[in-house]
Formats: structure tokens, sequence, C-alpha cells
């Protein structure tokens, strides 16, 4: 009787799926790989994972495309989130020490290191999900053809998950690419995309399951070191992005203006955020020898950021509002970026979100979007409120350690936000922004659409940053 047939007259009880559901029995009888050369894979892919993770957040603060910087935000997330996956499995595997900060082989290094040197967005866009997301999922589909479904499953689920979400990232990527490069801009690249095929190929595809070559590729773009753009840029639909003209926390926390025209101050407040990942990019990136779950948790808190502020942009938009009449303010991630240390940026970050829990925090802002009949902007809110306590907590566990005490840490924070300096007057002397003051344009505009009479003393407001911090404290004199 041959292994078919034997296969075939294999019966379980009244027919129910064999292997637990995972596979039939004629697949659970196929060779797949052996634990040594799962590991090998695994920890390539948990490189090109970091690596994809890193190429995200050291692009995210110089990139204007809003849309593109909220999906490298994203990614750079679920990017982090599958590589501490894989490294939990490689550590399953027989496998200590496990040599995952191990560069698995240098032509792989100059491919993730010409792709975060891509000189322009269209370049990073067709390196990055053009070409190095579809290549890893290739990579992935051919792990899970490979390996055994019974003996490696948990691997095999691992990249189930994984793959799930790098479809996902390739679906966007496709877009990005057919929105971004024109056929121009693919020839013009196309000596440089022979250089990522050559490399990848030297190094024996991403996998490593191919015969590798010590001749690497000469390096294009990553051939002068890789440097990290500290200023935040903004695509051409963020207008008078200098203009600190209105201080939306004085007119949230003003008893005398409804909870109903607050929600466009919340909404304004959220969509700024976008400033809060182009901030914590520079932290991540310029912070070396922390454990790899301070990256982790830092880019979780990074992509929630980046949420808020699309929160932002769906409030204005259901509200009906073009929100790129309205100047989104970026000094206060170009001001900590330029002025201050990593560890100085971090400072500030936490001492505002310990600030931010207190009863008049956002507890205050949720309690608003209740009151304010916006079933949206209470919603928004509310999870804002609880991604705001996580974020507490996580700079409980990864800036406070440093310190004494709690109080100190808050302190120092609290210092450092004083020696940033605002440049108020300098952008207005310099003619960067007028201060224009946008906000009676804004609320008009959404009193039509409400159908109601704008209120007078809302429509007055005019309180500027010119002399309070968004805490509502005054700014130092050399602010
Ligand atoms: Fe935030
Ligand atoms: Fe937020
Ligand atoms: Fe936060």
């Amino acid at each position: 009787m041959s292994a078919t047939e034997r296969t075939q007259e294999y019966e379980t009880y009244r027919g129910l799926p064999p292997i637990a559901g995972l596979c039939s029995m004629a697949e659970a009888h196929r060779q797949g790989l052996g634990v040594g050369q799962c590991v090998g894979r695994l920890k390539r892919f948990h490189y090109a994972l970091k690596r994809l993770h890193e190429i995200c957040i050291a692009r995210l603060t110089a990139e204007p495309i809003y849309e593109l910087k909220t999906a490298l935000s994203l990614h750079a997330h679920l990017a982090a989130e599958h590589a501490t996956a894989l490294a939990g499995r490689v550590a399953e595997m027989r496998e200590p020490p496990l040599g995952l900060d191990e560069v698995p082989h240098p032509a792989l290094a100059l491919y993730f290191d010409e792709i975060r040197a891509a000189p322009d967005t269209g370049t990073l866009v067709l390196g990055l999900y053009g070409i190095a997301v579809p290549e890893l999922i290739g990579a992935m589909d051919k792990y899970r053809a490979e390996s055994h479904p019974l003996c490696d499953a948990p691997s095999r689920r691992l990249l189930r998950f994984a793959l799930l979400e790098l479809e996902d990232m390739a679906a966007f990527g496709r877009q990005a690419v057919a929105a971004l490069v024109d056929d121009a801009a693919r020839d013009q690249r196309s000596k440089w995309v022979e250089l990522l095929v050559a490399a990848m190929e030297a190094a024996g595809g991403l996998d490593g399951s191919s015969a590798t070559s010590d001749a690497l590729p000469v390096a294009q773009f990553s051939a002068t070191p890789f440097q990290f753009d500290l200023v935040p840029r903004r695509d051409e639909r963020f207008v008078d992005s200098y203009n600190a003209g209105v201080n939306p926390e004085a007119f949230l926390y003003d008893p005398r203006f409804s909870a109903r025209d607050k929600t466009l101050m919340m909404f304004y407040k959220r969509l700024r955020e976008i400033d809060v990942p182009e901030m914590m990019a520079s932290i991540i990136h310029q912070t070396s020898g922390k454990p790899w779950e301070f990256y982790r948790a830092m880019t979780r808190q990074l992509w929630d950021e980046a949420r808020h502020a699309i929160m932002g942009e769906v409030g204005f938009t259901a509200a009906g509002i073009d929100w790129r009449k309205v100047p989104i303010n970026f000094t206060w991630s170009l001001n900590l970026n330029t002025q201050l240390t990593p560890v100085e940026r971090h400072a500030v970050l936490y001492f505002i979100e310990q600030g931010l829990m207190p009863r008049n925090g956002k507890r205050f802002e949720f309690e608003v979007g209740e009151e304010s009949g916006d079933p949206l902007s209470a919603l928004f809110q509310d999870f804002d409120w609880a991604d705001e306590v996580l974020h507490s907590q996580i700079g409980r566990r990864w800036y406070v350690e440093d310190f004494r005490n709690s109080q100190q840490a808050k302190d120092y924070g609290d210092a450092c936000w004083s020696r940033v300096v605002s440049h108020w007057r300098r952008y207005l002397d310099e003619g960067l922004t007028e201060h224009r003051n946008w906000w009676p344009e804004l609320y008009r505009e959404a009193c039509r659409r409400w159908g109601v009479e704008p209120d007078p003393q809302a429509l007055a407001f005019n309180t500027t940053y010119e002399v309070q911090r968004a805490d509502l404290k005054p700014i130092s004199a050399s602010g």
C-alpha cells in the first residue's frame, strides 16, 4: 500500500478534521524546514521588520505629505509589534544566545540603508512600499509553504498575523506608488532599483535560502551616513504653520463658552497633534542603547498621537469644515526638535501628559464632548483620554526611571519646556506669519453648517499664544 493510499484509508472520528484543523493528513506527511533553517529565516524577518520600523521613524518628521506621515506612524507600529513577536518566537527555538541584534548579511543592511536614504518622497515610497514590503511578504509566504504546518505551527501562526498587516501595508503602498511615482520617476530610479535587486541577491534573498555572495553592490544614496532631519515638514495644504494666533486651551477652559463651540477647538487640538509623532520620531531615532521594549512602547504612543490627529481631521470633515483653511501650527515640534536634546524632549512630553491626567485634563475634554451633543467628538475624546492614560504609564516606565522620583521627573520636564523659546515675536517680525486670528472665520462657517447664530462672546475670542504655553502657564522671559 502506498503512502497516498494509507492516507486515503485513514479516518478520523466521524470524519472530524485531523491535525486540530491545521492542515490535511497528506500535507502533514510532507517534509518541512528544520529548526535551524526556521530560526535562520525568522531572524532575517525580524531584522527586516526592525529595519522597516526604523525607516518609517527616520523619515516621518521631514516627510511633508500628511497621509504618508500618518501611514508611516502606523506602519512603524505594526513593524515593531511583529518584530517583537518574532523575537519571542526565536527565543523559543533552542536559540540562546539570541543573536537578534546581529546583521544577518551586509547586503541586507545595504538594501535597507539605501531605502532609508531615498532622496525624495517618491523614491522612498517606491523602495519601501513598492519593493521592500512585497519582498518580505514573498519571503514569509515561502516560509509558510516550506515549514511544517504541525511542527512549526507556532511560527506559522505569527507569520499569518504578520502577513495580514503586511498585506495592508502593501495595499496602502500600491496606491501610494500609483499616486506619487510616475513612469518618468520610475525610469529615473531604474539603476537604483537594480542596486536593490543586486543587494537582495547577494544576501541570498531576504530569507537567506539562496546562495549568498560577498560581492556587495556599490552604495548610492547611503554612501554618506544617514542624518535624521529634525525639521518637520508639511505638504502644501498646510497653510501658515507658524501661526500661533489662537490659543485653543484658553477657549476650552473658559466657562463662558458652550460645549458645542468647544468641539471645534478640540478637533483643532486633535489635528494639531500630528506634531507629536514629528517630535517623538526624533526621540526614538536619536536614543540609542535602550531595551527594545522602549522603542516598541514609544512607537505605539507615536501611532496613537497620529491617530488622534486623524480624529481631528475626521471631526472637521464630518462637520463639513475645510481644515486646510485653518493654520495647523507646527512650531511645537519644530522648536522642541531644534532646541532640546532627545531626553529633554521626552521630559517635556512627560510633563505635558502628566498634566492631562487631573480632572481638568482629558476627562474634561471627554465631558465637553459628551455635553456638546456631537457623539463623534465624545467618542474621540473617550479614546483620546484612554490613550493618554496609557501614554502616561509609558512615560512612568521609560522616562521617570532615570529620576529619583516622579516629582523630580515632572519638574525637569516643566523646566525643559520653559527653556523652549517659542519665537512668537520673531516669527511675526520675520514675516513667517501674521498670527492671524483664524477662529472667527472657522466658527462662523461651523455655525452656518449647524444652522445657528454665532455666540457674540465666542466670536470675539481673541487669545493668542504670545504670553501663554499650551498648559496655560505664562511663558518665561526667555520665550
Ligand atoms: Fe497626545
Ligand atoms: Fe491626544
Ligand atoms: Fe499622548
